[in-house]
């Protein structure tokens, strides 16, 4: 993996990031995602990659742009041949009604690296580098509370849970209190909430629920730059998306339990850039003149370096999502 390509990538996630913002709070999540996608993608075409989207905006079919299977960048010859998991507006319902914690989110990685996981949901237990070895899907909520907390050397009652707001969450939720934990309940976003996990000054120490399994990889490949724990299990509401599992992960148990490496692994580069301000980025934020400011985060799998980068963009001059 070209380490040049980090500047890149982010250039990819400011692109949407700026889009959706512009539409943030209209109270339309298919008008943001659009807006997000479509500058993602028209930023893809001045990139010098042989990009195929394996975890993408969906199937060819229900997707007219970044479906799984399409290919993006310029692929010239000699440019190199990427894996690309992507979501241009992870937390839709978050830009659309002006929520903390929408992000645009981009992947990358040499051929294979990612887990081809299908459009389901995803039992998933997240936490920062502590965590592993530590954490599990296995394990109950208490077990993985009391077990993080001998870890970190600390009570039950000091951690803090991500968890998102879901009716199917409250046997967790019951149990967490029970155990005596202090719970953050998020309307959306749980890639974003993994990866809080790994940033101290968040106050978050676990991930536990039900999101995504798309979401999952990306999460995934996050958090191996990050050093993090993660684990999943794909969950299935009936013998079709079995079968869809099972063509999209041919030759694999699609009930097992998932590492972290099964999720993402390898050279992997991972850039978003804040839509709304959540915890760890700041959202968009349009100034007088044409100018608006991006925050961003860029990491890489390999070397486990996290760059934060700060942009003013002048929109008079230039469109970000244009070379
Ligand atoms: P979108 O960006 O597609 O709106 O997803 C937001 C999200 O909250 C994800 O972060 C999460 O994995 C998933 O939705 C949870 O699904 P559901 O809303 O069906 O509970």
């Amino acid at each position: 993996m070209d380490r040049n390509l980090a500047l890149e990538f982010i250039r990819v996630t400011e692109a949407a990031a700026i889009a959706a913002a512009r539409t943030m709070g209209r109270g339309d999540a298919d008008l943001s995602d659009d807006a997000a996608v479509t500058a993602m993608r028209t930023a893809f075409s001045g990139l010098d990659i042989d990009g195929t989207v394996v975890i993408g905006e969906g199937e060819r079919d229900e997707a007219p742009m970044l479906y799984i299977g399409e290919r993006v960048g310029r692929a010239s010859s000699g440019a190199p041949a990427l894996d690309i998991a992507l979501d241009p507006l992870e937390g839709t319902s978050l830009c659309a009604y002006g929520r903390a914690g929408g992000l645009a989110v981009l992947a990358a990685g040499p051929s294979g690296c990612f887990l081809h996981a299908p459009d389901v949901y995803m039992e998933k237990v997240a936490s920062g580098p502590l965590g592993r070895g530590v954490i599990s899907v296995r394990k109950s909520p208490t077990q993985n509370l009391i077990e993080l907390a001998a870890k970190k050397g600390v009570p039950v009652e000091d951690l803090t849970v991500i968890i998102l707001d879901r009716t199917r969450h409250e046997d967790i939720i019951r149990e967490v209190r029970a155990a005596g934990a202090r719970i953050r309940l998020i309307q959306d976003g749980d890639v974003h909430a993994a990866i809080a996990t790994c940033h101290q000054e968040t106050g978050i120490d676990l991930l536990l629920g039900t999101g995504g399994a798309p979401e999952g990889v990306l999460a995934a490949a996050a958090l191996q730059c990050l050093g993090g724990e993660m684990e999943g299990r794909l969950l299935f509401k009936n013998d079709q998306q079995i079968e869809r599992a099972q063509t999209m992960m041919p030759g694999q148990d699609v009930h097992r339990v998932l590492s972290i490496n099964d999720l993402a692994y390898g050279d992997i580069l991972f850039a978003a850039t804040g839509v709304t301000s959540g915890d760890m980025l700041k959202g968009v934020r349009f100034e007088s003149g044409g100018v608006c400011e991006t925050h961003s985060i860029v990491m890489r799998a390999k070397t486990g370096t996290v760059r934060f980068v700060e942009a003013r963009h002048n929109l008079g001059r230039k469109d970000p999502s244009i070379r």
